[in-house]
């Protein structure tokens, strides 16, 4: 599918945008291993989430779907049947690794696969710490990349894991996993990652322990199931907020977005960048603080980023990309290597792809750098199967002279499947006055 972006001066709007992903993963993971139901409402119906919602049902999860809430019903810790069939994952990799922190305390056999990209991704990051607690676990490549095959067993050892990267899919496995072992398990992590697993688990019933950037609990504990609702996504939020920083006349607010302090590390730079911005924490959701946020137009220019901030921003680095290309002077990206094991190696297809529109931006091992200023000019560019490179490029494509056409926009469905008709919207509307 291609989506066709012209520029416009304009945009303007107020919205809401779809259910966090990584919080609907979750709130269907813990559902399904919690007693009693779990109502789930603003669901994120993304390819992504569909994915686990499908692999646990093979399970034996009984999950229902309602017009505007998903119904699971848990098993209790240890329960999942052994599946018939693959478990496929799809472009998934947060159902991958999160699942095989489940898979590991359960004593049944599971084979794991996904689509072209997710069988790319590493996957021994995961792999290795749970296999240290006990989990038997094959794979292509020295057992690094799917499809995996997992045996996992009825008790784990609890571990003290120090991971080399700061990745909340590795933590999340790991704390999962923990849930099955008798005793204290705990990860440390370089930086703060998203601690979304925690929270939740704290709302079910478990008590999580965070000391600096370790966090620990004790296993064989009872989960209960509770009503989730599911704050807006800030990761979808972020490309409308960037979009109306770099637009000419641009006034956008997100309503109800979660503000989770682990996610919002874009907001510190753009206000860095100088773009006028509002944040407003209206309440909490199911332990996530919720809220508004105002982005206008704004003169921006270049900044440095790089260590703690950069988990905290990971997925906004795309789009961040295309603000830092219309900002004058030079941005540097440090310390973000993450980036090229991600659903593409990020640093190379934003680079390519926004060099086609005219940027200037230079790849580095673990960055990149972004000579802002230069006027963009409308081309035809490529997805690389990558949602968050497909949106980000409707974005540039906002400001570019002409039109640009994105080339394998269906992998915005894997994120955010109305994004295409609420940029379209808020054009329009603009463009309409
Ligand atoms: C996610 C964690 C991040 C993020 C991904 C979702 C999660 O990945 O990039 O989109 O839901 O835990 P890593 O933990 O691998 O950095």
């Amino acid at each position: 599918m291609e989506l066709k972006v012209c520029r416009a001066t304009r945009l303007e709007g107020t919205i809401t945008v779809p259910g966090d992903k990584s919080i609907s993963h979750r709130a269907l993971l813990l559902g399904s291993l919690a007693c009693g139901e779990t109502v789930i409402e603003n669901f994120l119906r993304g390819k992504d989430c569909l994915a686990t919602l499908r692999c646990l049902r093979q399970m034996g999860v009984k999950i229902e779907e309602e017009e505007d809430r998903v119904r699971v019903e848990g098993r209790g810790l240890g329960n999942l049947r052994e599946p018939e069939e693959v478990l496929d994952a799809g472009n998934s990799g947060t159902t991958m690794r999160l699942l095989l922190g489940v898979l590991a305390g359960n004593p049944i056999f599971a084979v794991l696969t996904g689509d072209a990209s997710l069988r790319r991704r590493p996957m021994d990051r995961v792999i290795l710490p749970l296999k240290l607690m006990g989990a038997e676990i094959w794979g292509r490549q020295e057992g690094k990349l799917a499809p995996l095959a997992i045996r996992g067993q009825r008790e784990l050892r609890p571990i003290e894991y120090t991971s080399p990267v700061a990745s909340a899919q590795v933590k999340s496995a790991i704390l999962l996993a923990g849930l099955y072992a008798e005793g204290e398990t705990s990860v440390t992590e370089p930086a703060l990652s998203r601690d979304h697993t925690e929270r939740m688990l704290s709302y079910f019933g478990v008590p999580v322990k965070r000391e600096g950037l370790t966090v620990r609990l004790r296993g064989r504990a009872l989960l209960q199931g509770r009503p989730v609702r599911v704050p807006g996504d800030f990761s979808a939020a972020a490309f409308f907020l960037a979009a109306a920083a770099i637009s000419p006349e641009g006034r956008v607010v997100v309503k109800e977005v979660g503000l989770n302090p682990t996610r919002t590390g874009l907001l510190e730079v753009l206000e860095a960048m100088g773009a006028r911005l509002a944040v407003e924490v209206t309440g909490e959701w199911a332990g996530e603080p919720v809220g508004n946020v105002t982005v206008e137009s704004s003169e921006l220019r270049g900044v440095e980023i790089g260590g703690e901030i950069i988990p905290r921003l990971i997925d906004e680095i795309p789009v961040l990309t295309v603000v830092a290309a219309c900002a004058a002077g030079k941005t540097v990206i440090r310390g973000a290597e993450e980036l090229r094991y991600k659903e593409s190696d990020r640093l190379a297809t934003m680079a390519l792809e926004l060099g086609r529109l005219g940027a200037k931006v230079e790849v580095l091992p673990d960055g990149l750098i972004i000579h802002g200023g230069h006027p963009l000019q409308g081309s035809r560019v490529q997805s690389h199967g990558d949602h968050r490179v497909a949106m980000a490029m409707a974005v540039a494509g906002l400001v570019a002279e002409g039109e640009t056409i994105i080339e394998g926009a269906e992998a915005i469905d894997v994120s955010f499947p109305n994004f295409p008709l609420l940029l379209a919207t808020l054009a329009g509307e603009a463009r309409g006055k």
